[in-house]
């Protein structure tokens, strides 16, 4: 048994939609939750700058003793997992792109489907990678969606600007013929996409089933723990958020993603 919380960080607020199925599924673990608000958005960096920012976020965590580090951020996932788990070895380190790809192609009959990711994570090829390694028969479509992730933070998941947004990201997903989509399902890839779920759903209709990697990754997780006997024994888990801009923002911004009151007390800010 392992009373010691597990670390999880993002670049923002999105890894909160993580979060929260990590503490459904474990409601006796401890989390520390790290946002890089102040770095926000990775999902446009080059893969150095995020690898960087993914080092530091990640070292900070460990150096508060976390039992194994999740990266709720596909864009950093996409760029720096296999570097974190060399690094931080033995400290297990689980990102969320495998959990999606996963997710993604159980949802598939067709075998055609799409990633819809930052561009970040799109031009790195992470999705394609992680499908082809489960399904190579799989066929993918990505779209780097880098507005979503303002449209999320500011809380825009529905209304004129939006539909305009996920209109422009996803026509080319339909068919020129008939209009009606060419996959049967598409993965959410990147962690602030979920709360604009609505929104792309109903663009797409009924026949396309709309995953995101939080239930699975959580399900990665507890069988990690189990598997390396780091369960803790503790009745209810407790959660810390840590915030690198101001606590306010991260507050007003994150109960929106968590699905719980959030307030700028419960936010420590700190630098890395
Ligand atoms: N939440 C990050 C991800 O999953 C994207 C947000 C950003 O661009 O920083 O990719």
């Amino acid at each position: 048994m392992d009373e010691r919380a597990i670390g999880v960080f993002d670049s923002g607020v999105g890894g909160l939609t993580v979060l929260r199925a990590l503490r459904e599924a474990m409601p006796r673990e401890s989390f520390v939750y790290l946002g890089d608000t102040a770095r926000l958005p990775y999902g446009t960096k080059g893969p150095s700058t995020v690898r960087r920012y993914a080092e530091q976020a990640a070292a900070h965590l460990v150096a508060r003793d976390v039992k194994m580090i999740v990266i709720a951020c596909n864009t950093a996932s996409a760029v720096a997992v296999e570097h974190l788990r060399e690094r931080l070895d033995p400290v297990p380190v689980v990102g969320v792109i495998e959990p999606g790809a996963r997710a993604l192609c159980a949802a598939t009959t067709t075998k055609r489907v799409a990633v819809l990711a930052t561009p970040g994570t799109v031009s790195g090829g992470a999705y394609e990678q992680a499908i082809a390694r489960i399904d190579p028969a799989t066929r993918v479509i990505s779209i780097a969606c880098a507005l979503f992730v303002s449209l999320a933070e500011e809380g825009w998941v529905r209304g004129p600007v939006t539909e305009a947004a996920v209109e422009a990201y996803l026509r080319p997903l339909l068919s020129s013929a008939e209009g009606t989509p060419e996959i049967d399902a598409l993965v959410l890839g990147c962690t602030h996409f979920p709360v604009l779920r609505g929104a792309v759903e109903e663009f797409l209709g009924p026949n396309v089933t709309v995953v995101d990697s939080a239930v699975t990754t959580a399900q990665v997780v507890s069988s990690q723990l189990a598997s390396l006997g780091l369960n803790t024994a503790d009745f209810r888990g407790q959660v810390r958020f840590l915030a690198t801009d101001e606590p306010v923002r991260f507050a007003q911004v994150g109960r929106f993603f968590i699905g719980q009151p959030l307030s700028a007390a419960d936010v420590e800010r700190i630098d890395l």
